[in-house]
């Protein structure tokens, strides 16, 4: 398919919230690494473009130099050596993109200063990853793989990143574009999705069923998590994929995506029309409940019928739906002040910290189910 270049215009609006998650997810993953005291972290960007876009607005390298700049402070004192590896496989544009990250360095010289390995590779990306993935599996890494089309998304890849167990990966791929040549043997050799399922549903959710599909096939005993971000361009939607196995990862993840769209957390629009949902309406009963509250609704049932019985079964159950901390906090409160629920704290204890890092474990007691 002919592409239209990402750099022939200024880039528009999805694409500016695409590089905004990205970036998101980079200003919390590499505090986390560096205060966790790990003395090497690496850091991917597979399809890196040339550095700005055709307005001086940053791309994904810049992004990432900048991100490793704001934590300075905390790489010097923690003397943390941070790799980044920055692929690009046309030859004009790695030179620009090789000139665009030097000069911020240039203008930045903390960055020159601190342990900071830039490499530059002008590689096709089916050709460089295997020679990364030695380097993925053994230290803490942060992936993107900034695509156009899907092509990247083969089984042959995600059976690898699955195998990694300190890998958080964001992918970008354009749904639409698989709509065009799902059904294309060269496609279904590489990706084995059906694509007469996928869109069965309306288009605006096709990056969500493709994601679902792509669940499905993890190996039964996976620690690897899926969640989806749909990013609609006038008629065209696209969407990033995260990946990752820890459930700090995904907490961080859902929280940048949150905070993207308060709504749903998992769109750049209204994936699901919750405004509707949420206006008064003459027939209380007749209501149709938002994502938010359907969660808290079947959240406040599990605890209530007992399957969900602590603070660390409700946090799982929090991220496996794909919400934050917040949403289930707010649930478990009101059972509490409904007197349905007691629990030994102030609050229900739902979040990261309490649950993995200082394993607070508080029991629910249910008094009227
Ligand atoms: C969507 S753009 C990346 C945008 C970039 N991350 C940014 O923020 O500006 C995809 C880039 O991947 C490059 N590319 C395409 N096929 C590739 C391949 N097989 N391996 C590596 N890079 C490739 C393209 O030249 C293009 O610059």
């Amino acid at each position: 398919m002919a592409r239209k270049d990402l750099y022939e215009k200024p880039f528009d609006e999805g694409t500016i919230t695409k590089l905004e998650i990205f970036e998101n997810y980079a200003k919390e993953w590499i505090p986390t690494f560096v205060m966790g005291g790990h003395k090497e972290l690496w850091i991917f960007d597979f399809f890196a473009g040339i550095g700005y876009g055709i307005n001086g607005v940053s791309g994904s390298p810049i992004r990432i130099l900048q991100q490793i700049l704001n934590q300075a402070g905390n790489i010097f004192q923690k003397k943390t050596k941070i790799n980044v590896c920055f692929n690009e496989f046309d030859k004009d544009k790695f030179d620009l993109l090789q000139t665009s990250c030097n000069q911020f360095v240039t203008n930045n010289p903390e960055l020159s200063r601190m342990n900071l390995n830039m490499l530059f590779r002008n590689c096709d990306f089916a050709d460089l990853f295997p020679k990364t993935l030695s380097t993925i599996k053994k230290y803490p890494s942060l992936v993107y793989l900034d695509q156009n089309g899907m092509k990247f998304l083969a089984d042959k890849y995600i059976d690898d990143l699955e195998k990694t167990s300190t890998t958080d990966f964001l992918y970008y791929l354009s749904s639409s574009y698989f709509v065009r040549f799902g059904r294309t043997k060269a496609f279904q050799t590489n990706m084995n999705i059906d694509i007469e399922r996928a869109r069965r549903n309306p288009y605006k959710y096709i990056h969500k069923s493709i994601l679902e599909q792509l669940r499905e096939k993890l190996p039964q005993k996976t620690k690897l998590s899926l969640y989806p971000f749909t990013i609609k361009k006038n008629a065209n939607v696209y969407g990033i994929i995260f990946g990752a196995t820890h459930p700090r990862a995904v907490d961080k993840f859902l929280k940048t995506a949150w905070d993207k769209n308060t709504i749903n957390g998992e769109a750049n629009f209204d994936i699901d029309d919750d405004k509707k949902k949420s206006e008064s309406t003459l027939f209380p009963e007749l209501k149709l409940l938002t994502k938010i509250e359907v969660f808290q609704q079947t959240l406040k049932e599990k605890i209530l019928n007992g399957s969900i019985k602590n603070n660390k079964e409700a946090f799982d159950y929090t991220l496996q739906q794909g919400h934050i901390s917040e949403h289930a906090t707010e649930a478990v409160k009101e059972l509490k002040n409904d007197g349905k629920l007691l629990y030994d704290a102030r609050t229900p204890l739902i979040n990261y910290d309490n649950v993995y890092k200082n394993n607070k474990i508080i029991k629910y007691k249910v008094i009227t189910p």
